[in-house]
């Protein structure tokens, strides 16, 4: 599904995905569901996002004859998690491309400002050469994912796309007008932010979710 007038922006509307949102959604979700969850949704949004991978063609054997079939360029990819919550993004696009090159950035939002502050980024030496995959899953006001794109572009990126799990209409508006020509691909698209630029109704904190650590205490003590 398009949005707006943003030819860059895709809005996944399967089934399967909204099902799968709706309980990442759920304030009863705990933790460890919550992350299995972030891992499905990936899956089925990498399968979407990825359909214009760079294929090549080798020859095999089936066991009726000789024949030439394509394989995904693996080492032209890499997938960028923005930390900490795009960890968890990062384990479900690696079973679809098991093995693909990942860089990281260090990124969280200061609670006051709201701006995003910078802590760590680590990208491949050739990401120059590279299809890359900044992945979030959530795109509230837009800043991370913007600071995010500047840092990959810095290091040389030139073909960059973002994959998020729930935007708010902020966001989209924001990323576009820094990135116009970045194909941004959302799991959902929420109503607005709120006052503490969360999205409404979103999902809370993602990484306080995917890691146990709302309220500075952990869930799920008793489950090992
Ligand atoms: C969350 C989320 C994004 C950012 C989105 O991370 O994972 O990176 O907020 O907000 P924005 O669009 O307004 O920038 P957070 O800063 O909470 O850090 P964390 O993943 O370490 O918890
Ligand atoms: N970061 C989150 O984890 N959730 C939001 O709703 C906004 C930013």
């Amino acid at each position: 599904m398009a949005y707006k007038n943003y030819p860059n922006v895709t809005i996944l509307d399967h089934p399967l995905l909204k099902h799968k949102i709706t309980k990442l959604r759920d304030k009863t979700t705990k933790t460890n569901e919550f992350k299995m969850l972030v891992k499905e949704i990936s899956i089925l949004e990498g399968y979407e996002a990825l359909r214009h991978l760079e294929t090549h063609l080798v020859e095999i054997e089936t066991p009726i004859e000789k024949s030439m079939q394509p394989l995904v360029n693996r080492k032209s990819l890499c997938f960028v998690p923005i930390l900490r919550a795009g960890l968890g993004m990062e384990d479900g696009l690696l079973e679809l491309v098991p093995g693909c090159t990942c860089g990281h950035i260090g990124l969280y939002r200061d609670e006051v400002t709201k701006e995003p502050v910078e802590y760590y980024c680590k990208l491949p030496a050739d990401i120059s050469e590279k299809d890359v995959y900044l992945i979030d899953p959530m795109l509230a006001t837009g800043g991370s994912a913007i600071d995010a794109v500047k840092m990959l572009k810095k290091h040389g990126a030139k073909k960059i796309s973002f994959i998020c799990i729930i935007a708010a209409p902020e966001g989209i508006e924001a990323f576009c007008k820094a990135n116009p020509d970045i194909p941004l691909i959302v799991g959902a698209l929420d109503r607005c932010l709120n006052e503490n630029a969360y999205i409404c109704p979103g999902l809370g904190d993602c990484g306080d979710r995917t890691f146990g650590t709302t309220n500075g205490t952990t869930e799920d003590r008793h489950i090992i």
